[in-house]
């Protein structure tokens, strides 16, 4: 599947492969792509900004060659700029990085641009005020509001993150995207559409079924 999750307006759902089989990562992606997936979304950690360690280039260039759907690389590292550029030769299609992490959001997002990121995304977590992302608007391709704490899948979803949802979709122009990540279901993606989001990130909800061209069926069906 070739995906660009920019060319249109349609609800985009991407599998987050954090809950996939890492052992079969080719066959998991395969499945996902068969499955109806739009794009696929990596979630990158380096033990520092969060919690937990997952992967990095070398996984990011083995999903890049397991399918030529968009990779949405979700770097949840301290060093963004340093290592944006790695993760472009593996081949990440978009890049998003934590406001929590920067100095300067615009100058960071512009840094990211000159580096070679061809959508440049930014992130914040949910108890970060969304005034922190207003300064990069003019200079991003996509804005991720976490409705969990980074780290984990398989968390809970947080509500109380829906007002920036409603904040940012007033914000935004028609070639941006509005992103959501963390704990949504099919009982709740109806919410985070209706206050904006346009692509909806989904690990446990999607890799921890067995059948998951079903559970995309069924997460899109929610949207209705
Ligand atoms: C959380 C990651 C998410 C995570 C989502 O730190 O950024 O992308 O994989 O997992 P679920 O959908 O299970 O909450
Ligand atoms: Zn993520």
């Amino acid at each position: 599947m070739t995906s660009n999750p920019f060319a249109g307006t349609a609800p985009q759902i991407a599998p987050s492969i954090l809950s996939a089989d890492f052992g079969r990562l080719a066959d998991e992606i395969a499945d996902v792509d068969r499955g109806g997936a739009d794009f696929l979304h990596l979630d990158v950690m380096d033990g520092h900004f969060v919690p937990n360690i997952s992967f990095g280039p070398a996984v990011t260039a083995a999903a890049r060659k397991a399918t030529n759907a968009f990779l949405d690389v979700h770097l949840m590292i301290s060093e963004p700029v340093h290592y944006a550029p790695v993760f472009v030769k593996a081949g990440a299609d978009g890049l998003t990085f934590h406001v929590e992490v920067v100095t300067d959001v615009a100058a960071t997002a512009q840094e990211l641009r000159k580096l070679g990121v061809k959508r440049v995304g930014i992130t914040l977590n949910p108890a970060t005020k969304i005034e922190t992302v207003w300064p990069a608007m003019d200079h991003v391709d996509y804005v991720l509001i976490m409705s969990v704490v980074p780290g984990f899948s398989g968390q809970k979803f947080m509500p109380e993150v829906l007002p920036k949802v409603e904040a940012v979709k007033k914000r935004l122009r028609p070639n941006q995207r509005l992103e959501i990540d963390g704990g949504i279901k099919p009982d709740n993606i109806r919410q985070a559409k209706d206050a904006g989001v346009d692509w909806f990130v989904v690990a446990s909800a999607i890799f921890d079924q067995p059948d998951r061209a079903k559970a995309i069926t069924r997460l899109r069906a929610s949207l209705e």
